[in-house]
């Protein structure tokens, strides 16, 4: 199946050129922000989709935490998650279709982004909006996004593994550099009323995690909540749930014969990708580039 080569940039980072425009990407960087409003932001992966929507997958958690927060903020109520597709319970504030998913939205809005934190920043501090920062691992981002390339029509072949894990490295892939995506939201740590959360703690602790979320939020849990999200945020619950998995997203955009969004679900995929070399590479990499960050968890190298 052909590729859509159409890429746009903005501040300096390649972007899917169907789902961005400079109109879109400027409306995302001038967002009046209510109050209310909650923002994921990720570093990304990325799928749209024909009729408009576009949404997208990070390697990071993204849809993940879409799922847990639409369950917390429907109290529970699993309807919404089984009847409306991700990108339309919350939006990516950048891709072309959101102005539009967010006319006459009277109730809490739910927000997803891609973009670095210095696009984002300005109007998020005029702002008394919420954002939660969800991180992962990024050996197992790249593997991760790895696997994505090959589904996703709209970015470039990834070639083989070595190859991308060096433009990974590089920065040159599309989205940009994980290191300055997560380098740039951790350095709003004291301008921003931001929750960082991993991956991995969402593995460890599901409910524990969602009570962090609740408390953050101003929205504690009831105990039927948590068992909603029990049983609807398990990886098995959400690869068989269509408003969740992009199996909605027609063929040519992402194929699906080459895998699945939901692949895996695990921590420390990436020992089973990596070789030596290359591990040893990534190391090096990261502790040039994180070396002397706080970060909100150790991940093991
Ligand atoms: P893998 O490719 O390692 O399987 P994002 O939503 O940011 O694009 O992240 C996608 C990754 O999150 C994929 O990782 C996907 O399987 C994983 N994921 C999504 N929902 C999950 C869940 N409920 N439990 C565990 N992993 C999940």
């Amino acid at each position: 199946m052909e590729r859509m080569e159409v890429t746009e940039t903005f501040a300096g980072i390649a972007l899917p050129g169907h789902l961005h425009t400079q109109e879109s990407l400027g409306f995302a960087a001038a967002f009046a922000f209510r109050p209310t409003d909650v923002l994921i932001a990720t570093y990304p992966k990325s799928v749209p989709c024909q009729a408009g929507p576009a949404l997208t997958p990070s390697s990071a958690g993204t849809t993940w935490m879409q799922e847990i927060l639409t369950l917390l903020f429907s109290l529970g109520d699993a309807r919404p998650a089984k009847t409306i597709p991700n990108w339309e319970r919350a939006p990516w504030l950048e891709q072309i279709y959101c102005r539009e998913a967010l006319r006459d939205t009277e109730t809490r809005r739910l927000l997803t982004t891609h973009l670095p934190a210095h696009v984002l920043a300005p109007a998020l501090q005029r702002s008394k909006a919420k954002v939660i920062y969800v991180a992962r691992n990024p050996k197992d981002v790249a593997v991760s996004f790895y696997h994505f390339h090959r589904l996703a029509k709209f970015l470039p072949d990834p070639g083989s593994f070595d190859a991308f894990l060096t433009q990974f490295l590089e920065g040159t892939v599309h989205y940009g550099s994980w290191f300055d995506h997560v380098k740039g939201w951790l350095g709003q740590r004291h301008l921003l009323d931001i929750l960082y959360v991993t991956y991995e703690e969402l593995h460890q602790d599901l409910c524990g995690t969602a009570q962090r979320l609740g408390t953050f939020l101003g929205c504690p849990l009831a105990p039927g909540t948590l068992t909603a999200l029990e049983q609807h945020c398990t990886f098995a619950a959400m690869r068989d749930n269509a408003m969740a998995n992009y199996s909605l997203i027609p063929p040519e955009i992402m194929d699906h014969s080459q895998g699945r969004f939901m692949r895996k679900g695990v921590v420390g995929d990436w020992r089973d990708h990596f070789s030596p070399q290359q591990n040893a590479l990534f190391n090096q990499r990261y502790q040039e580039e994180m070396g002397d960050m706080e970060l909100p968890t150790q991940w093991p190298m």
